[in-house]
């Protein structure tokens, strides 16, 4: 609040200041949002230069040297960009995201505290499969980003979850590119009604973190189209997001900042993006900056002080022609004056932050996934107190590493959620592990190699310890129940490995063995809580407990919402947005993906970040359009938890579907009644597939087009659920003619309750359909694409 005070002042009394650079002398004009033109006629190379280059961050040491720079606005923000005080612009203030706003939460000099609401994880919003759910948590982050003196967020996270192993899965929403595209486009409108902006990332096909910066991802145009980018195109033409980030990686070759076939012909000539494209936080910097700014990118991030200069430089050599720069700041400008700087939003500093715990307790238990529910194991009937397993019941994880992740006020574990509802805990099993988790994080903070700098930011998972049989046994005399937390931590620049990580390690393995065996001689039941931003294995163990739930990282109430879905106070009705497979290696992809990345034996942060780890800095999509349930379902192959997979504590059934052309807008309409059969008030989600006929291009054999949720259905009551499939939704890329295709046909509408339980098949007639688009991103040499 007191900042923009104080800035307004300095503009005042910098605006009667004069340019001095090129011959005419002229009063400068302030910048307003009907005087784009006028402002870029009256800027000075130099502050054209300065404005599509971001202030530098402190991360590295050295944003302040910066010409232009200000000291940090908001502390702890990812970046910002410059002012330009002559012309009342104003800097900007970049957060992370996507989970909530990432800022410093302590400040020299002031006893206030910046903590930020810790909301669930990317992954665990889509299994919602809420899009007015995600919406209102899009607000909530929106209102924190206004209130805490930021302009931009910087996600949603949207990448496509090519693969288990990748270590940013958690920021991401699915292995779909529907479900991505519908959960993004409601995050971005429920950020951007707080008048703030979005900046959607990392566009594109940044599906690993090994070699990030210059891994070349190779993928035919057409999975481009259909998998990768169909997300992003969809968030894009509905939501109109002010900003994208740019991903390091290349795409067949061409890096992705550098690409005027994505930034500017896809983007923004095929989709009609009009907003500003900004980098990922490039300190590398392999590309002359004239090809970036060209190619579509407006604002260099995080910005370093060379940038400037050669800017100005590659100006006066004729390497970068002023029309094309001015093309950009024209685009910075726009940008700016959406801004609450701009427009000078007194912010408080102080969100409702007691509000949005409740709204993140709710949320986070709507996309928590019920797998196992044997003999009605769950909600709990007549448990008082339960015994604890897992470090992670003790050190409960609300959020992914990295830059996704939030400085959290507090992250409540499970031995307060319970408590919370009335159910305590064995003591000597809370003992230890309470113990050993105090001395387990002091440690952490002593060996921390500083160089590591991301596994600082965020929550790293400690190592599991070993609880003998005679100890299970203790507490097993005195426990109603067993919960076992199997915790799982991953994060930006670094991948996971199979062992020990999407396996469970053979100290986890015996735990659940030795738990399960002694309670179930008991007669006690097992839980499961999974504790993960993403897919483990599961179908090695599953028998030998009762209940499996997926928590996901739920944010920072995490206990309570776990505790809500035990004791049956929140019904789950959250859904799978990616296939379960049975080992890392039945997908198709796993074959072209780094697997020997191990963060701990890199020494110093340029192997880190950008280590070439195999010698290999490219991933062959030789799965193509095969990508999650595309490749399962196709090649019939069987998996642990199907696509769309979760059960909740009633049972729905589907009846009096419907589908119909809509003749005037070539929409194809679907309905279908959903009754809530059991006893107990819940949600169910239905999907629509479609199944292609057989034409010109190869299809998988279904694919998704829409879904809708219920209200929360009380017992006995229906809900008739309306959803749309746009024609055009219905086509594939036709590479040959770089056209978007539907061919005429009858096209069968599956409608499901997840993607191997079809509840209904009815078909449609449909006419052909085509749009040409822009012919770019050619692979560079032919690839061996799997084939039905
Ligand atoms: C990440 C982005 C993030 C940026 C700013 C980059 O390293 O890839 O997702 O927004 O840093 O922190």
């Amino acid at each position: 609040m007191r900042r923009s005070r104080i800035f307004l002042y300095f503009s005042l009394m910098a605006a009667p200041l004069l340019a001095t650079e090129g011959a005419a002398v002229q009063i400068a004009p302030q910048l307003r949002a009907d005087n784009i033109d006028e402002v870029v006629n009256a800027m000075t190379l130099e502050e054209k230069a300065r404005l599509v280059v971001g202030g530098g961050n402190k991360s590295f040491g050295d944003g302040t040297t910066m010409v232009g720079n200000q000291k940090k606005i908001v502390s702890g923000a990812a970046g910002v960009t410059v002012a330009i005080p002559r012309l009342g612009i104003p800097a900007t203030v970049l957060t992370d995201g996507p989970a909530g706003v990432r800022i410093g939460p302590t400040r020299e000099g002031s006893s206030q505290t910046y903590y930020a609401t810790g909301f669930p994880i990317g992954t665990c919003l889509a299994c919602t499969w809420n899009t007015d759910l995600v919406e209102n948590v899009g607000k909530a982050i929106g209102n924190e980003t206004l209130e805490y003196g930021c302009d931009v967020v910087l996600g949603p996270g949207m990448n496509i979850h090519r693969n288990p192993l990748c270590g940013r899965n958690f920021e991401y929403y699915s292995e779909d590119p529907f479900v991505t595209g519908a959960i993004a486009t409601a995050y971005v409108k429920g950020v951007q009604s707080q008048g703030v902006g979005v900046s959607s990332k990392h566009f594109a096909v940044n599906s690993q973190e090994t070699d990030r910066t210059k891994v070349d991802e190779r993928v035919s145009p057409r999975t481009l189209r259909e998998i990768y980018l169909r997300g992003f195109e969809k968030m894009v033409r509905e939501s109109k997001p002010w900003t994208l980030m740019s991903s390091y990686n290349l795409i067949n070759g061409q890096f992705a900042m550098g690409s005027k076939d994505l930034l500017t012909d896809i983007l923004r000539k095929d989709w009609g993006f009009d907003g500003m494209v900004m980098t990922d936080w490039d300190w590398r910097v392999y590309l002359p900056i004239n090809e970036e700014l060209t190619a579509g990118t407006d604002l260099l991030m995080p910005g370093l002080p060379f940038q400037m200069d050669s800017i100005i430089a590659m100006v006066k050599s004729g390497k970068l022609s002023m029309k094309d720069l001015d093309v950009n700041v024209h685009r910075m400008l726009q940008f700016i004056v959406r801004t609450p700087h701009f427009k000078n939003y007194n912010y408080s500093e102080k969100p409702d932050l007691k509000a949005h715990a409740q709204i993140t307790r709710q949320s986070s238990t709507e996309g928590m996934v019920l797998l196992k529910n044997a003999n009605e194991t769950l909600p709990f009937q007549n448990v008082k107190k339960v015994a604890l397993f897992g470090v992670n019941s003790y050190d409960f994880s609300s959020g992914g590493l990295g830059s996704g992740s939030v400085n959290v006020p507090y992250v409540v574990d499970m031995v307060d959620g319970l408590k919370n509802v009335g159910i305590s805990t064995t003591q000597t099993l809370t003992d230890i592990y309470k113990s050993y988790v105090k001395y387990a994080r002091f440690k952490l903070k002593v060996d921390k190699n500083p160089a590591m700098w991301f596994l600082d930011n965020g929550q790293p998972k400690l190592d599991e310890i070993e609880i003998t049989e005679r100890c299970i046994q203790h507490e097993m005399a005195e426990a109603d129940a067993a919960v076992i937390t199997i915790g799982r931590q991953a994060g930006e620049a670094m991948d996971r490995s199979i062992e020990n990580d999407f396996n469970l390690s053979p100290l986890e393995q015996r735990l659940i063995h030795n738990v399960s065996g002694i309670c179930h001689s008991a007669g006690k039941r097992v839980i499961v809580i999974i504790n993960s931003g993403s897919v483990i294995e599961i179908a090695s163990w599953r028998e030998f407990v009762d209940a499996i739930l997926v928590a996901w990282q739920p944010g920072e109430e995490g206990g309570n919402s776990v505790a809500d879905v035990l004791t049956g106070k929140a019904n789950p009705s959250g859904k799978l947005t990616m296939t379960w497979p049975i080992a890392a290696v039945d997908h198709y992809s796993t074959r072209n993906f780094p697997q020997e990345y191990d963060i701990y034996t890199y020494k110093n942060m340029e192997t880190y970040i950008y280590g070439n780890i195999k010698g290999i800095d490219y991933s062959n999509h030789e799965e193509d359009i095969y990508v999650g349930y595309r490749y399962f379902d196709t090649f019939k192959r069987q998996v642990a938890y199907p696509f769309g997979f979760g059960l909740s504590y009633t049972n729905f059934v589907y009846s009096k579907s419907e589908v119909t052309l809509n003749k005037k807008t070539s929409e194809i309409e679907v309905s279908v009644v959903v009754t809530n059969i059991g006893k107990t008030a819940g949600k169910e989600v239905a999907q629509v597939y479609v199944k292609a006929p057989e034409g010109k291009l190869e299809k998988p054999t279904k694919e998704l087009k829409a879904f809708a949720k219920t209200k929360l259905l009380q017992p006995g009551e229906s809900e008739t659920l309306r959803m749309r499939v746009a024609q055009r939704d219905l086509a594939s890329f036709d590479e040959s003619n770089s056209q978007w295709l539907v061919e005429a046909g009858a096209y069968q509408i599956l409608i499901g309750s997840n993607s191997a339980d079809i509840k209904a098949t009815l078909s449609v007639n449909v006419s052909s359909y085509t749009e040409k688009v822009s012919d770019v991103l050619h692979l560079k040499e032919p690839l061996n694409l799997l084939r039905k």
